[in-house]
């Protein structure tokens, strides 16, 4: 029997933002802006590019701005109305009816994994995807369109991957897979790592934060013990899910950008920049000049 239609979408975003302390002191990572657009709202115009209609944002303390990012704003509409500013009116009204957003709150940091069992209950009885909001991928289709497709071919849980060359491998779940013959772009999984030591990394696979998972996962959240950094993590789950299921690695077609990490977040801002519009052209020109 065939999974029912993505609806859903699960935002992890509970997380302290320590590597962008001061900024994250008092703004929510997912809130710090790649040009004028937060993070958090390029993975969500992402999910709902790919189907969704229903946003699951799994917060914590200190993170209003997002809830209020994705509501409407009466005051400021008012105010862009009045001054007849009809594009930025557009701009503004456009960002709360992406979709419908629910929030849940993670209580304690425990982990990926736990931040996802947060949205057990929302999510029900359904295959779902997940998107950490710090992967930020650039692509003619996106990222998230390219593996709704595998899951309805493959009916199976779908991890975005990326080959990472190298030690930094180490910062990531790591893939023990295969290609499939029928398609190059899927890997076949037998099992996972969760940030490996870069001698043992089982491949340069590495698991990248975009997934579609099916509704067993949370059984299997529920049955792991903290894994690495003492967490719940979801690569330990997902491998317990193995046991039960097939798992498919995808290579996306398209260019990740780890807006989590400072010197990630720069190139982003700049790549994005020089692919705008308005502000690409002068941009250009001014970094020409920039005495590097
Ligand atoms: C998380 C996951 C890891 C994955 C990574 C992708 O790690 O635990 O498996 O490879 O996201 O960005 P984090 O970056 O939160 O440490």
């Amino acid at each position: 029997m065939a999974y029912p239609k993505l609806r859903k979408a699960v935002f992890p975003a509970a997380g302290l933002g320590t590597r962008f302390l001061p900024a994250t002191k008092s703004i929510p990572k997912e809130m710090l802006c790649l040009v004028d657009k937060p993070l958090i709202q390029y993975g969500v115009e992402e999910a709902v590019a790919a189907g969704c209609t229903e946003i699951i944002i799994v917060t914590g303390r200190d993170k209003g701005a997002m809830e209020d990012h994705f509501d409407s704003s009466p005051e400021l509409e008012a105010a862009l109305a009045a001054k007849n500013k009809q594009s930025l009116l557009d701009v503004v009204r456009s960002v709360s009816k992406l979709a419908k957003t629910v929030y849940t709150r993670q209580a304690e940091p425990l982990g990926l994994g736990h931040a996802v069992l947060m949205a057990k209950d929302i999510v029900g009885d359904e295959p779902f995807c997940v998107l950490l909001p710090d992967d930020i991928v650039d692509a003619r289709v996106p990222c998230l369109k390219q593996m709704v497709e595998a899951f309805y071919e493959t009916q199976s849980s779908i991890l975005a991957s990326e080959v990472i060359e190298g030690p930094a491998i180490s910062a990531y779940g790591v893939l023990d897979c295969t290609p499939m013959p029928q398609n190059p772009r899927l890997l076949a999984v037998k099992g996972m790592v969760e940030k490996p030591k870069f001698e043992e990394a089982p491949s340069q696979n590495a698991i990248i934060g975009r997934y579609i998972l099916t509704p067993r996962i949370f059984a299997m959240i529920e049955s792991i013990k903290p894994g690495a950094s003492g967490e719940l993590q979801l690569t330990d789950a997902i491998k317990a899910l193995l046991q039960h299921e097939k798992v498919y690695g995808f290579h996306y077609e398209g260019k990740r950008h780890d807006a989590g990490d400072k010197l990630g977040f720069l190139k982003a801002t700049v790549e994005f920049a020089l692919k705008r519009d308005d502000l690409g052209p002068p941009f250009r020109e001014w970094l020409k000049n920039l005495p590097v």
